[in-house]
Parts: C-alpha cells; structure tokens; sequence
C-alpha cells in the first residue's frame, strides 16, 4: 500500500467559502496539500483529483487501476444517490474509504443515507478536514495486515473488523474511544490492531452503538460484551489468551465487559486501558470531553458506569497513559491504578511522553511498550 488516490467530488472545490461553519475555512488547494504531506508521514505518495461531474469522477476511479493501490474517496452529495460511482468502486476492488468533513449523521436525514458506504473500509464523518487524516491512517493500517469486516450482532452498529491469525492464536479485541459520539468510530483504534495482527494475534476492532443511537448508557456497554463473547469462541483463536484493549473511553468499555467476563468464570488474560476514561464520576464533575458524560448517562449514576467505583476488575490490568495528554488527564489512570492495586487486581502500569493520541501510532515506541507487555501476559 504505497500509492493513495484522493477523490474529492462537486462543489468541495468551494471549500473555503462554501458554508464554512459547516465544512470550515480550509480551501481545496489548502486540503490537497494536506493530505499529501499526512501521507508523507504515513510512507504513503498521495494524488488528489476534484471535479463536479461524476462521469468524470467514475473514469478517474477505473484508472486508479493502473496507478493506485487505495482510494479516498469524498463523493459531495453524489454519496447520497450515486449508484454509478458506487459500481465504480465494487468495480475496480481498490480498498476505499470514505470521507466527509461534516457531521452528515446530524445534518439533513437525507444526508444519513450512503450508497458508497458498503464498499468501503471505512466512513469517517464529522471530523473536518482532519478526517481525511483518519482515512489515510486507516488505509496505512490495511497495508500492515488486510481485514475483514463481519458483523457480530443484529444491529448495523454491530461492526468489526476481523484478521485472522493461525490456529490456536492469541485473541485481542480492539475497542475504539471518542466519548461515545457518533464521529467516531473503529478507525482509530485499527493501526495498532493491525499491528498486533501482524505480531500473529487474531485481532477484532469493534464499533459499537454510540450516543443518539442507541449507544446510551448501557447500550454501548451491551454491545461490547456482545463482540467480546462472541469472539471468543470462533475464528480458531484460543479462548484463554485474550487481551481486550480500550483507548480513551473505549478502556471504560473494555474494563466494564472485562470484570463482567471475569465474573462469568472467563477472565481475559489482560486488560489495556490506553488513556482510558477509567473514573466516571470525576468525568462528569469535571466535564471531560465537553458534557460528553451527560449526555452518555442519559440520567444514569456515573458510579453504575465507572470502572474505579467497581474494582477490582478481577482480571491482569496494563495501565498506560501519555503524560500531556489533555483529553484525559493523565491522573485519571494514574489514580485507577492505585486504586486497581488497592482492591487486589494485578497492575502494570505504563507513562510515555505524548498526547491522547500518541499511544495508538503503531510507529512509537509508546505502543511498541504495549505491544511487548501484551506479548509478555499472552
Ligand atoms: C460532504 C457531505 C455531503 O452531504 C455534501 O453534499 C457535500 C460534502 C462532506 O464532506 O461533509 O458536498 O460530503
């Protein structure tokens, strides 16, 4: 995965004067420049082509046969309705993402609806132009080891995506963060899964229901307790290795299903909470994640939900954390492991150098400390 083709469609050239409250300020050209250096710094050459005809569009995408290994891909409105761009992308099986720089979940009903989505690796929304960010580190993550998507339960949100190891390999189960809201999803957590993939795990990262659909206190809860016993018992994968690894309020996930498992007789091997949201009663009083606590507990009690109030977990716990992470502050894990260690669970804990970010770059020595003590427990 070296060459990446940026599409862009009608009226993103725009950008700049085109609602900026809703797309920002960031021009075409700006955008373009972008995500070339973005892949620069992912090892990744990028082209971009714009225009606002999708027969035009549809042709660029057949010759990125002969010159791209991957595509994102921001059709404008064209998501919304075009079956022949859509044919297009099935058509040529380069592995895609898409990308819009609005909240399109939150915008217009009309804009929820996606043709281009069930081709694609992935759709990334709300973020702004960082987005096509996202979707290059995503693409970056398939190169390492290509995955599968399966479903592991009834509902849309109930989405993973799988990379199988050999028989009898160790089991981890990614689970994402982004303070429960719709914006965000597996993507981010998925380069270190990838990683872990190609140290011969068999690796899950999962989505979940969040905020505004369904995801509300318990509802994202239930899901990942879903993904974690139904992976457990398929893919050949042995069910008494299993790491379960949260990044930011994807930990408070992950350390909830977990001492939920342990108390079914099946604890994971180790639990890894990555500048994990691990206090909810101190998230809702400081208002992390702007009121992202509130509107997550729907009226529920934060104790009923926070993993420092229901200790021990009663499984292996890796506790790690960037020092100036300003998302969630480094004594959130800090004083969790204490506490962990105070009511009898057993606690390694982990402070590297870096932002809430940092520890899910699969190129920093920050995740290569993860990745070697998750080798160590396993
Ligand atoms: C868009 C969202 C589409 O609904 C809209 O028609 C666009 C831009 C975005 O980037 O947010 O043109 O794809």
């Amino acid at each position: 995965m070296r060459r990446v083709l940026v599409v862009n469609g009608p009226n993103l050239d725009l950008l700049g004067t085109r609602r900026p409250d809703v797309y920002g300020l960031v021009t075409l050209a700006d955008l373009e420049r972008l995500v070339r250096e973005w892949g620069t710094e992912l090892g990744l050459d990028v082209e971009t082509f714009q225009s606002n005809h999708e027969g035009e569009l549809v042709e660029r995408v057949h010759a990125a046969r002969e010159g791209a290994d991957a595509i994102v891909v921001n059709p404008g409105a064209l998501t919304h309705y075009s079956r022949s761009l859509a044919d297009a992308i099935e058509a040529v099986e380069i592995p895609t993402v898409e990308v819009h720089i609005s909240n399109v979940a939150e915008r217009e009903p009309w804009r929820r609806h996606s043709v281009i989505s069930p081709l694609c690796l992935a759709t990334i929304f709300g973020r702004g132009v960082d987005g096509y960010r996202w979707a290059l580190r995503r693409l970056a993550s398939e190169g390492v080891a290509t995955s599968r998507l399966v479903g592991y339960g009834p509902l849309t949100a109930h989405r993973a995506d799988l990379r199988v190891g050999s028989e009898g390999a160790p089991l981890a189960i990614f689970v994402p963060g982004g303070f429960w809201r719709i914006q965000w999803d597996r993507d981010t957590i998925d380069p270190i899964a990838a990683d872990l993939a190609r140290r011969g795990f068999t690796t899950l990262t999962v989505s979940y229901r969040r905020v505004g659909s369904g995801g509300e206190w318990p509802g994202a809860l239930h899901d990942v307790c879903y993904a974690l016993d139904w992976a457990r018992s398929r893919f050949g994968a042995d069910p008494r290795r299993v790491v379960v690894v949260g990044h930011s309020v994807g930990a408070q996930l992950a350390l909830l299903a977990s001492r939920r498992a342990a108390r079914s007789g099946a604890p994971p091997s180790l639990v890894v909470s990555l500048a994990g949201v691990t206090d909810l009663v101190a998230a809702a009083a400081d208002g992390l994640g702007d009121g992202a606590v509130t509107a997550f507990l729907a009226g529920a009690d934060p104790a009923l939900a926070s993993p420092a109030h229901l200790l021990p977990v009663a499984a292996p716990l890796l506790v790690a954390w960037s020092a100036d992470d300003d998302v969630v502050p480094a004594s959130f894990s800090a004083r969790f492991a204490e506490h962990a260690e105070a009511a009898g669970d057993r606690v390694e804990t982990l402070s590297v150098e870096g932002d809430h970010f940092t520890l899910l770059d699969p190129r920093r020595r920050a995740w290569r400390a993860v990745a070697e003590a998750i080798d160590r427990y396993l």
